[in-house]
């Protein structure tokens, strides 16, 4: 379990915990709202399905005390970067802070790893809430585009 102590605005407890038999079914269900669809996957469980086709992602559950409220994945780069992605908080659970809380949990524990590698996480330009919560967390775009995606890199505060 990743914790590093942070609440939600309703003083929820928001922790990242491994997929496993108990919680997968609640976050392949993680759906954003539909109008976000166009920058996100429509439901978790692509997420899901990526990381087990794939060596270089890992997918968490998102916890809100003890309901799961969200996906996120990390995953190595070639360089050695570390990457953030499948980021979705369930439509329900939105603008009460757990993605805040997300982001600024998975980027600690990323950053804390042996080696110094860089954090970083790629967003549409036209995503302007996500392009908000990173740009206020010290995500600085590095001038790349990966699949009509701003690369943003963590920059320390
Ligand atoms: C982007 C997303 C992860 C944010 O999660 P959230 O739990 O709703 O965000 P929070 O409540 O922690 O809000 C964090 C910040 O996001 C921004 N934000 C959240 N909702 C917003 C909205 N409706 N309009 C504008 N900005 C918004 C604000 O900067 C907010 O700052 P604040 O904490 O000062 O209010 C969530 O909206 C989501 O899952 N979107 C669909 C999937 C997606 O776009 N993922 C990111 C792909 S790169």
């Amino acid at each position: 379990m990743i914790d590093s102590g942070l609440l939600d605005r309703a003083g929820r407890r928001i922790t990242l915990r491994p997929v496993d038999d108990d919680n997968w079914r609640a976050v392949a269900d993680v759906a954003p709202r539909d109008d976000q669809r166009e920058w996100v996957a429509a439901l978790a469980a692509r997420y899901l399905l990526l990381t087990e086709r794939s060596d270089v992602w890992t997918s968490l559950a998102v916890y809100a005390d003890e309901t799961v409220a969200g996906h996120v994945m990390w995953g190595v780069d070639d360089d050695g970067s570390r990457w953030i992605g499948g980021m979705v908080i369930d439509a329900p659970q939105q603008d009460r802070g757990v993605g805040r809380a997300v982001v600024r949990t998975l980027a600690g524990w990323l950053a804390d790893q042996d080696g110094g590698h860089p954090v970083r996480l790629s967003y549409h330009p036209d995503n302007a809430s996500a392009a908000r919560l990173y740009a206020s967390l010290g995500f600085v775009p590095t001038g790349v585009m990966e699949d009509d995606e701003v690369v943003a890199e963590l920059r320390p505060a």
